[in-house]
């Protein structure tokens, strides 16, 4: 395939050329955060599963590196993590510096079986070795997978966790060397059990100085928006067993989703990243398995999402997972441009932004919604065709997105809803990153995250943001930040 830049994101990871799906094994060493990724070094369609890799210093601008696992007679390397071996557990370091630890799914493609292995790491990441005694974990399985490895300090352990994808189950495993594993207790199957489980994760969030446990569980299918998504459960976890709180709206079975749009999946956190407060960083891969293979790109095929922080809070007595864009996204800005309300009046209750050829930036707006009659929307139209909306509508407080592509099959076409609970005389604020292929928006600090992947065509793009009445000229700034 010959590679076309059209479609590349500017502040959003892709590779340079080929297909992409998970991120995998993300750890932080040495002022570098890493991150691997399922990559085929082949084509640019799902095959070949190796670990691609690239490092950066912002988790914005990423260094291009050599594939750092390779699949090997027809042997792939599924996802998985990576830790650094502070205490040469493993007995895989040498010198002063400590090992990496890769771990992850090795599939064989011919008999189908998925089993967990190690490689290591004496540079750094940049290359590996894999360990002769794999795999280190096998119990005859044909689903298996995506081993996600942390220290757990109160018992000096490695914990492991791993989906039983089909039986929708996560299983919990301990080690003390990171060669032998043993179960320790099981989670599931609970909340979306439509499709397999895949890529968990268990990690924690404070919330005023309070400390919880999250574990993460991404849907291959029948998440919220349709296809690929993410559900969590918020919990307590002693070493061994975790346990998801029992809320009232738990018995109810409501679900938890981080996402509300259709293209965030297989998110995992960063081992080790200098994170603050009690907060985690994590992106997933900006997609969905519904059309991943033929979505438009040329040469290269998909991208992550931006790095977000997780951030616990609580909502009518109830642990939420808020996500905001790592602020390091900001030092990218080139230009902004504060909108007042009678600016906005003066041009007509409408905002038209037509030189587009770079689209990428960022708008941020905040409004009333006491002061808000009617709607309020967003919208992008491609060669005078609306693809994207964002609308507020005051009667149902509802924020919905309609994405719509002509080009791309049943699936891509979507409508997402959220509703807000009771906030009135609250203000709303909504921070909306729109970086070439896609849309990711932020709504009330990241309680309510949309993200999906977009194709204009053409270099043909407009923008508009628009109100029924005069509601525009009632809101505070609208800042659009250029990058
Ligand atoms: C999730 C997933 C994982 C698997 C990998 C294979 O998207 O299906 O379960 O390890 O992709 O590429």
């Amino acid at each position: 395939d010959e590679i076309k830049e059209e479609f590349r994101p500017k502040l959003h990871f892709t590779p340079e050329k080929n297909w992409v799906n998970d991120p995998n094994g993300m750890f932080y060493y040495d002022g570098e955060y890493h991150l691997f990724y399922q990559y085929n070094p082949y084509g640019t369609k799902w095959g070949h599963m190796s670990w691609g890799h690239a490092v950066s210093t912002d988790l914005i601008k990423w260094n291009h590196l050599p594939v750092a696992l390779e699949e090997e007679n027809g042997v792939m390397i599924f996802s998985g993590s990576a830790v650094v071996d502070w205490n040469n557990s493993s007995g895989f370091g040498s010198g002063s510096k400590p090992a990496i630890v890769a771990i992850y799914t090795s599939y064989d493609a011919k008999t189908g079986f998925q089993h967990q292995s190690i490689a290591y790491s004496n540079d750094k990441g940049r290359t590996f070795t894999k360990y002769k005694g794999n795999p280190v974990l096998n119990i005859d399985s044909k689903e298996f997978r995506d081993p996600k490895v942390f220290w757990y300090e109160p018992e000096q352990k490695w914990i492991m966790t791993l989906a039983l994808s089909t039986e929708h189950k996560i299983q919990f495993y301990s080690s003390k060397n990171l060669k032998d594993w043993n179960l320790m207790s099981e989670f599931g199957p609970k909340g979306v059990i439509t499709g397999v489980w895949e890529c968990p994760d268990l990690f924690t969030l404070k919330y005023k100085g309070k400390t919880k446990w999250v574990l993460g569980v991404n849907l291959g299918s029948g998440s919220i928006a349709g296809g690929s998504g993410l559900q969590y459960f918020i919990g307590e976890f002693d070493g061994k067993n975790f346990v998801a709180d029992q809320s009232a709206s738990e018995k109810s079975n409501e679900v938890n989703y981080i996402d509300y749009g259709k293209d965030f999946y297989a998110a995992v956190t960063w081992n080790g990243a200098p994170d603050k407060k009690g907060t985690k960083t994590w992106l997933g891969w900006m997609n969905n398995w519904q059309y991943a293979n033929d979505i438009p790109t040329n040469g290269w095929r998909g991208s992550m999402s931006l790095p977000r922080k997780l951030i616990l809070d609580k909502e009518q007595g109830k642990y939420i997972i808020r996500q905001e864009a790592v602020q390091s996204v900001e030092n990218y800005i080139k230009s902004k441009t504060k909108l007042k309300g009678e600016t906005l009046a003066r041009i007509n209750q409408k905002i038209e932004e037509t030189d587009l050829k770079e689209l990428t930036f960022e708008m941020a707006y905040e409004f009333e919604p006491s002061k808000i009659s009617g709607h309020l929307e967003f919208e992008i139209l491609n060669n005078d065709k609306s693809i994207f909306q964002l609308t507020f509508n005051k009667s149902t407080n509802e924020f919905v997105v309609k994405r719509v592509d002509n080009n791309l099959k049943d699936e891509f076409q979507s409508t997402q809803k959220i509703t807000l609970s009771n906030n009135a005389d609250k203000s709303i604020n909504v921070r909306l990153f729109l970086d070439k292929n896609s849309v990711e928006v932020f709504i009330n600090d990241g309680r309510y995250v949309f993200t999906n992947v977009i194709f204009p065509k053409d270099f043909n793009t407009k923008i508009h943001f628009s109100s029924t009445d005069d509601s525009l000229s009632k809101m505070k700034a609208i800042t659009i930040s250029k990058y």
